[in-house]
């Protein structure tokens, strides 16, 4: 199939930049040092072509992403790096043969993860980022609640998200090193083998974690394009101009299907104006006709991918694979 026969709005990965960003990672952080995060990209295709690298353990945000990894033979080490209270489905999924870990930050975690038969839990600590996490010197105590409850515990772990998106790297360098200084502490008082941090734009420079949960540098997106990093923009939305008023043109691409949240998407020689729900409003100097491609780059891949029923892999006009994003749901 050619792109030019694909409906819009429809995902393009473009397989040359993709092999770029999986080859650059998996050559930083061989083996297990790299934990993907599967939130991504939502995609047991592509996180079967990450387990080729080398990568045995993968990270997910929900139930349904542990569910499926598993499904599709990617369970080997699955951690869910958020609490849950209804850990019924995750239990199920321990006994049926995949390795489950998940994160704990209070009594009420541990006594789910215990009451629902998951094995084996870290400590979720607070770095800094106002999301889940324990209070640091809170670790210690959580993990002897733990182990008191009969779960394995098999280290800690503690995202810096407010950090991995800042764009100059001595501040990124800094303040990570504020927040693992955190985490390396609290671990001494947990045990365990794991350090579990970091992501995309911290990869290279968080080196206390022993395993780094990155999940945006294989396709990536524009705000992460801002940074320093070696990775390539592989991720569009193609989309079609349905309609062209003198001074702006309206692509059949909007909100539903672009993450919003790092701002508007962009478009290699226009100026985007705005997106409503299924439009996007651009000018540019000539414009394009009614019926003319865009190629819209987003500016969060994350919750882009989430709006999308699978992924083109495309080499120039060719599509060469079409993988389901069938990590979606809950
Ligand atoms: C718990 C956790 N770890 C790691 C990441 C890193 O992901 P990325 O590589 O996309 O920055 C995220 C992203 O939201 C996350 O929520």
């Amino acid at each position: 199939m050619r792109i030019e026969e694909l409906q819009t709005p429809a995902l393009l990965v473009d397989g040359t930049a993709f092999a770029h960003n999986l080859e650059t990672m998996s050559s930083a952080l061989p083996g297990p040092r790299l934990r993907p995060h599967v939130k991504a990209h939502k995609c047991t295709a592509l996180a079967a072509r990450q387990a080729a690298m080398g990568h045995p353990g993968f990270t997910c945000a929900t139930i349904r992403e542990m569910e499926g990894m598993a499904a599709a033979g990617l369970g080997q080490d699955l951690l869910l790096a958020n609490e849950v209270l209804d850990t019924s489905r995750l239990g199920a999924l321990a006994r049926s043969g995949a390795r489950v870990t998940v994160a704990v930050d209070s009594e009420a975690t541990i006594e789910a993860a215990a009451r629902g038969g998951v094995p084996e839990v870290v400590v979720d600590l607070n770095v800094g980022l106002p999301r889940c996490g324990c209070a640091p010197d809170d670790a210690g105590r959580l993990a002897e609640l733990a182990r008191g409850r009969g779960l394995e515990v098999r280290g800690v772990m503690g995202y810096e998200g407010h950090v991995v998106g800042l764009e100059d790297r001595a501040q990124r360098t800094e303040l990570v090193g504020q927040c693992m200084e955190l985490l390396v502490k609290a671990h001494a008082a947990v045990g365990g083998e794991l350090v579990s941090a970091g992501g995309t734009g911290t990869y290279d420079i968080n080196t206390w974690a022993s395993e780094i949960q990155a999940g945006s540098y294989a396709l990536m997106d524009t705000a992460y394009g801002k940074l320093d990093l070696p990775f390539r923009q592989a991720l569009e939305v193609l989309a079609t101009v349905v309609s062209v008023s003198p001074g702006w043109a309206v692509a059949d691409c909007g909100l539903k299907s672009l993450g919003m949240d790092h701002g508007n998407p962009t478009i290699d020689g226009a100026s985007v104006w705005f997106c409503s729900d299924e439009h996007l409003t651009f000018s540019a100097d000539p414009l394009p006709a009614v019926g003319d491609r865009v190629r819209v780059i987003p500016g969060h891949v994350d919750p882009t991918v989430a709006y999308h029923e699978r992924l083109h892999v495309v080499d120039g006009h060719d599509v060469v694979e079409v993988w389901p994003v069938d990590l979606r749901g809950w």
